[in-house]
């Protein structure tokens, strides 16, 4: 199936790897129903190959009723039919393969959608069945169990139970789900649950898949021993940083991902993962290593302020911390759940999301030049830096976030189930502008089942390409020039003493040269490979970032 020259030999490909995330729903849509398909991905594979990039993640495609844009899975095995079919499935592997890009599925392991087989034959089988071990159902409390059996709040909110009809009609159980209703929670307790799983990494492995992310890795494994889990916060943070939450981060959790590993490690070359883990940073090596997942997220920079103290210390942390789980970095400033960040570069300092969000972009204003600015500094940085960079699809072609999209085509549960009070993702989800103008902007034939901006054109694959400067032709750029300078993992920072300079070297004498502040710096010895704006004369422009091979 996938036998192409680069995938035999090479066992550490992922770890300084630049992974592209494709929201499979919002890429491209081929037959024209407004919904992005596998056939459209297929059809893009040159766009593809011509970012230079190692791998695309795709999220998810399989069967759902997209409670949760698809992070509620009916059937972990197969494609959604409004996305394609297996056959297409393993035609894009091979599509990319024969380019040397390689492929990550997200497994969506904590929760299924509630309309996959095993919650519908455990609704059906009723109280103490073994269908419903393979959840997690209570009784309620109360004389007529009509009272939630905790007061648990969900990430989603409100609530993280709902009760169930018992197959005789009367009101019945609770079941516990962290994100929507339609997200029941595994018991992964139960064996066959385990298994299950076991299955699909196999299912998909044999496909030719090259590596997987694991969705709120830090979830699966839960005690209830001290009573059933009590929260206030919709968060998804242990709030004990010991391993000792009912809920999050227990230390059971590796014994999955061990179990894991030796699946992985039965394919050549090994199949790899990332972990999506909201734990505390001192343990997350241990989602990232040889005997786990291998590799984890570092979100750090989705919440880091653009601040020259602050990004040195979040990368001496992160190159800490791989060192020591001999993992490698990771690096993200976007991805599905977040603000753009050119939009959040160009928000006043500790702008409240949220509220800017549901203002419709009004609470405060945005300053585009800088945010462009900024992402394509922050971009290079990052591309410079030992590791693996995950880019999200559009932020190559400078997207903003969508903060006006009319309320009534929403379709973000985390924007229904909490009136007021959260934002919609679905700003970060529009589908992708590829032509200046024409119907849904080259996106598909038939419409965009999320609503474009009416300048989205500009921001287009078509306007990029024939601007020598965009976005898009420096991330070409960029990442193309990265590949022949991959060396050691190693970072040296050099002194500067404009505290606005974040300037460091790696062992092949490539530099990167940040200039966080508004006001020019000189620049420094060496030849300028690439800059993210053009240099004034020997001078760095603000918020600009230059590689230089010493
Ligand atoms: C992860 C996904 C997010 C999803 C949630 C529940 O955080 O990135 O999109 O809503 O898990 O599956
Ligand atoms: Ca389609």
């Amino acid at each position: 199936m996938s036998d192409y020259k680069f995938i035999a030999g090479d066992k550490k490909w992922w770890r300084q790897a630049v992974v592209y995330q494709i929201y499979p729903r919002s890429f491209a849509d081929l037959n024209g129903d407004g919904i992005g398909d596998l056939a459209g991905i297929i059809d893009r594979v040159p766009y593809l190959k011509s970012l230079s990039i190692d791998a695309v993640w795709l999220s998810p495609f399989y069967p759902s009723e997209l409670a949760d844009g698809g992070y509620d899975v009916a059937d972990y095995r197969n494609v959604d039919p409004r996305i394609g079919t297996l056959e297409e499935f393993d035609k894009l592997i091979e599509e990319l393969h024969k380019v040397e890009i390689r492929v990550f599925v997200d497994i969506v392991p904590n929760h299924s959608s509630d309309q996959h087989e095993w919650f519908q034959a455990a609704l059906k089988a009723g109280r103490g069945s073994p269908e419903r071990e393979r959840y997690i159902f209570h009784d309620g409390l109360g004389e007529n169990g009509d009272i939630r059996p905790s007061e648990l709040i969900s990430h989603f909110g409100p609530t993280g139970w709902t009760r169930v009809t018992e197959p005789d009609g009367t009101p019945g159980q609770w079941y516990l789900h962290l994100f929507a209703p339609e997200q029941p929670d595994f018991n992964w307790d139960n064996q066959e649950v385990r298994a299950d799983f076991i299955e699909t990494l196999r299912f998909w492995s044999d496909r030719g898949v090259d590596g997987f992310r694991i969705d709120v890795a830090h979830a699966l494994t839960k005690d209830f021993s001290d009573g059933l889990p009590a929260r206030e916060t919709m968060d998804i943070d242990p709030k004990k940083p010991d391993g000792s939450d009912p809920l999050f981060d227990r230390d059971e959790v590796h014994e999955i991902y061990r179990e894991w590993r030796k699946v992985f490690n039965e394919y050549d070359p090994p199949r790899v993962a990332v972990a999506e883990a909201s734990a505390p940073a001192h343990r997350l090596g241990a989602y990232a290593s040889e005997e786990t997942l291998g590799q984890a997220f570092n979100f750090d920079l989705l919440h880091a302020d653009w601040d020259t103290k602050r990004f040195k210390q979040l990368i001496s942390n992160s190159m800490k911390r791989a060192e020591k789980s001999g993992s490698s970095n990771t690096w993200v400033l976007s991805n599905h759940d977040v603000v753009r960040h050119p939009t959040r570069y160009g928000l006043p300092d500790k702008t409240d999301l949220v509220k800017w969000y549901i203002s419709e972009g009004k609470s405060a204003p945005l300053d585009a030049k800088q945010g462009i600015d900024r992402a394509r500094a922050s971009t290079m940085l990052i591309l410079a830096l030992p590791g693996s960079t995950y880019l999200y699809q559009g932020e190559e072609l400078g997207l903003f976030e969508v903060a006006d999209t009319p309320r009534e085509a929403m379709q973000d549960p985390q924007w229904f189930r909490n009136p007021g009070k959260s934002r919609s993702r679905d700003g970060c989800r529009i589908p992708l502008p590829w032509a200046i103008s024409g119907s849904s902007f080259g996106f598909g034939p038939g419409g965009s089942h999320l609503p474009q901006p009416a300048d989205f054109g500009k921001y287009s694959v078509a306007a990029n390409e024939a601007d020598p400067n965009s976005v898009l032709n420096l991330y070409r750029t960029a990442i193309a020039m990265r590949k022949g300078l991959q060396c050691a993992e190693e970072i040296k920072f050099i002194f500067n003493w404009n505290r606005n300079v974040l300037h460091f070297a790696r062992p092949n004498g490539w530099q990167s040269f940040t200039n966080f502040g508004k006001s020019p710096v000189k620049l420094p010895t060496g030849k300028v490979l690439l800059s993210s704006q053009p240099l004034v004369g020997s001078q760095v422009p603000g918020e600009t970032t230059v590689w230089i091979q010493a």
